[in-house]
């Protein structure tokens, strides 16, 4: 499988139109966590079986990771789960706007793709655009959780979420980074930098109570 695809290809920059929530969960109206380039879905495996009352959705540009990781829910039975194939850059807006007032409560974007050069930073999933659609749909005192073990990536996005004047960063009583995944539970790529013991750079953001303005 390739590693990475251009997302600014042609082919993904196509908007798709979404299956809303009522088709995608048994018990749509759940508070809803949004996990940004799920790939093999591990994290949201182990969450979802560990919270029967929220509903998952893993988003993946890749879409043979995400006909692997909904063959598997299907085998575990999950119902309050579900991955989708698409970009989020182009996608993700209209689906969150059918979305109940408040329901959005956690997005997560883990280890993204860095995209070193600089002439690629463009590629890099988390802009201005998404961030916006972020604030504009999540509830007050909802989660943005980001994480990477590319300091500079990290960096980068920090730069993205503080420049907003949505989200505040959560304070760590004089800690820049979190210790560990506050969700307590990892991804693929967490668990391959762990075992590495490299630094993972955490940050934890919260929607504050500024009414989104477009
Ligand atoms: C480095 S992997 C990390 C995967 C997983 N979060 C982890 O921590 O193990 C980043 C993932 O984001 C996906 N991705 C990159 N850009 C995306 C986009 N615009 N929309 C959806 N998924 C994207 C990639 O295909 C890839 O699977």
């Amino acid at each position: 499988m390739r590693q990475h695809v251009n997302p600014l290809s042609r082919f993904f920059q196509l908007p798709l139109s979404l299956p809303c929530k009522s088709i995608l969960f048994r018990h749509s109206h759940y508070p809803i966590h949004i996990d940004i380039g799920s790939a093999k879905g591990e994290f949201l495996f182990e969450l979802a079986s560990k919270y029967s009352e929220w509903n998952f959705l893993g988003l993946e540009i890749r879409e043979p990771l995400v006909s692997s990781s909904e063959r598997k829910r299907k085998e575990l039975g999950l119902e309050n789960l579900k991955f989708l194939f698409c970009n989020v850059n182009v996608s993700l807006d209209e689906w969150l706007s059918d979305l109940d007032y408040n329901q959005l409560k956690r997005v997560s974007i883990q280890f993204p793709d860095p995209w070193f050069k600089r002439k690629h930073f463009k590629r890099r999933v988390l802009k201005k655009s998404l961030l916006n659609s972020i604030a504009r749909y999540m509830s007050k005192d909802g989660e943005l959780f980001i994480q990477s073990d590319i300091f500079k990536l990290t960096e980068s996005m920090t730069n993205v979420i503080d420049n907003s004047t949505y989200f505040d960063r959560k304070d760590l009583e004089g800690l820049k980074w979190l210790d560990k995944n506050p969700y307590d539970a990892y991804t693929d790529r967490e668990f391959f930098v762990m075992g590495k013991n490299l630094p993972i750079y955490r940050a934890m953001y919260i929607r504050n109570s500024k009414i989104f303005i477009n």
